[in-house]
């Protein structure tokens, strides 16, 4: 069967079909899947019931694995499972037992529901990031996108030129400030420094310009703080209204994966009570691609 593609929302966004992705890849299927992420950046297939194996092989047709926070975060977490590059993205601890709402576990959960890019803190970045759905809960715990292409876009003309040339800082350890998470060892805190993208980029694989901006971005450089979060806070707003938003909503045997140069995304609510189990593997973006300032 061939590969197939349906639009999900006017911007972005498509379901993904017409083959299993259990069995391996050849280099001519993995170019025209990262044909579809070059055009709607959000691809969702159903019914791909990945194991641990699987994602990881078909994670690696596009770029070399990428470790993010777990490099700060590990240490108060074991891992779950055979690959240190697939990071688990449940509220459950090393034996499967529902983490409490009121330990630092749940942090982790909590930080990814603020909308931001993975990895953005880091150079290089994440370029794809690919979720798989394990045990969904009896409501809520959707994964939004927005697409940064269309909201970069539909900025006014005054807002382009205000933007044009800005230099961000992103910062592993702002997003968790930001939620009042501020509990770091000065070598937790060393472990990952900041790191300076331009606001504006181009997207590499459709030429579009894209907004660079979420949650681990905490300052504009050249700008007073509140001048530069004043403004971050603006355009996350305004690249978050629902016409560029897409919301996923979980079944059990989802992929669901993603280009971070180009989208946010945030999980949605769930009742902390009841299991949540995704995997994600990632992988990092080409430096040289989209420059990092110095
Ligand atoms: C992630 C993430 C959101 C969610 O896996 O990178 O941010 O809905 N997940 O779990
Ligand atoms: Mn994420």
């Amino acid at each position: 069967m061939a590969l197939a593609f349906q639009p999900l929302s006017p911007h972005f966004a498509a379901e993904a079909g017409g083959i299993d992705l259990r069995r391996p890849l050849n280099a001519a299927l993995a170019a025209e899947i990262e044909e579809a992420m070059n055009k709607y950046a959000v691809l969702v297939w159903r019914d791909q019931p990945l194991d641990q194996d699987q994602q990881m092989e078909f994670t690696r047709w596009f770029g070399p694995f990428q470790l993010g926070f777990g490099r700060i975060a590990a240490g108060h977490k074991k891992q779950r499972f055979k690959h240190e590059t697939l990071a688990d993205m449940s509220n459950v601890d090393e034996d499967g037992v529902v983490v409490s709402r009121h330990s630092r576990r749940i942090y982790t959960t909590i930080g990814n529901m603020v909308w931001h890019s993975d990895s953005s803190f880091q150079a290089p970045a994440a370029k794809f990031s690919i979720l798989t759905g394990h045990t969904i809960p009896s409501w809520g715990g959707e994964t939004e996108f927005a697409d940064m292409r269309a909201a970069y876009d539909a900025l006014p003309r005054r807002a382009k030129d205000d933007i044009a040339g800005l230099v961000t800082e992103h910062w592993a350890l702002h997003s968790r400030a930001v939620l009042g998470d501020t509990d770091y060892t000065e070598e937790q805190k060393r472990a990952i420094p900041p790191v300076r993208w331009p606001l504006v980029r181009i997207h590499p694989g459709s030429g579009r310009k894209t907004l660079f901006i979420g949650a681990h971005a905490r300052e504009i450089v050249g700008m007073t703080l509140p001048e530069g979060r004043l403004l971050l806070l603006e355009l996350l707003e305004h690249a978050t209204q629902p016409e560029f938003v897409h919301r996923h909503h979980w079944r059990v045997g989802d992929v669901v994966m993603w280009d971070n140069r180009c989208t946010l995304h945030r999980g949605k609510r769930f009742d902390f009570s009841e299991k949540r189990e995704l995997r994600r593997s990632t992988t990092e973006d080409s430096a040289s691609v989209m420059d990092a300032v110095a």
